[in-house]
């Protein structure tokens, strides 16, 4: 399998502050092997945690983070989730994440989440640069944005990409087999078994985000997907996958 059967979404955003260093070690607390993280770029190109586009309700700033420079960022702290006993913590680069994941020894599904489409290729090559320093970190690369999945199979065909979508498009193959898509990851909100089968039996991983309840995770499990994203590692200790084979993947990469 590419990665685990439950990942830690944006770190372990039910009890700490999302994509920050906290939400990664509590991850690695919570016995998670594997997290998914959003990165985006300053107006000065610098790859940081954040999943909004605006500041505004994640963190106690405001304003557009495409506007801002890093170094306007110093001070802004990511929200702790409503009810945790957490809290705020300072925004992170997407290099100081990848050391800590390194440290941990975790896996790591990096979603590409350009701040607009247009910036889509640039964020990935901004991302791929502090990579770069970090080569054997388990890795999945993963973006809602196409182009940006095409340039990383240009410019690092070895690492596993993942088409994401909300809802799988009717034309799913065609797309997953230009970007050489190792998984396919999707909401589980109106997803199919069927759905799963059709993924699975072209020989592509499926990944569900996000998911925060046992019994639907026990659903998916049995439908055949692979791992689910969720905020609450917690909740599915213990929790039986059935056995998984995936069909040999044929596309070139
Ligand atoms: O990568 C899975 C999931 O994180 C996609 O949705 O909006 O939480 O980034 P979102
Ligand atoms: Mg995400």
């Amino acid at each position: 399998m590419l990665m685990s059967a439950v990942i830690g979404h944006r770190g372990a955003r039910g009890s700490a502050p999302e994509n920050t260093l906290r939400a990664i070690n509590r991850a690695a607390e919570l016995g998670v092997s594997w997290i998914e993280l959003d990165v985006m770029l300053t107006r000065d190109q610098v790859p940081i945690l954040f999943h909004d586009a605006l500041l505004n309700k994640l963190s106690n700033g405001r304003g557009e983070v495409a506007k801002l420079d890093f170094n306007s960022l110093g001070r802004i702290r990511v929200l702790a989730p409503h009810g945790s006993v957490s809290e705020s913590h300072p925004l992170t680069t997407l290099d100081a994440a990848l050391q800590r994941i390194q440290d941990l020894g975790l896996g790591l599904n990096l979603e590409i989440k350009p701040t607009s489409p247009e910036v889509g290729p640039a964020t990935l090559q901004f991302a791929l640069k502090e990579l770069a320093a970090f080569p054997g970190l388990p890795l999945v690369i993963s973006s809602f944005n196409y182009s940006v999945l095409l340039e990383a199979k240009r410019l690092l065909p070895e690492v596993p990409r993942a088409c994401l979508w909300e809802d799988l498009p009717r034309r799913w193959q065609r797309q997953a087999a230009e970007v050489g898509a190792r998984s396919v990851h999707l909401s589980h909100q109106g997803l199919k078994a069927r759905q799963v089968a059709e993924i699975r039996s072209e020989g592509r991983e499926v990944y569900i985000y996000t998911v925060n309840s046992r019994r639907r995770a026990k659903q998916l499990f049995e439908w055949g997907v692979n791992g689910i994203f969720t905020d609450y590692p917690e909740r599915f200790e213990g929790l039986k996958q059935p056995v998984l084979r995936t069909q040999p993947f044929g596309d070139p990469v």
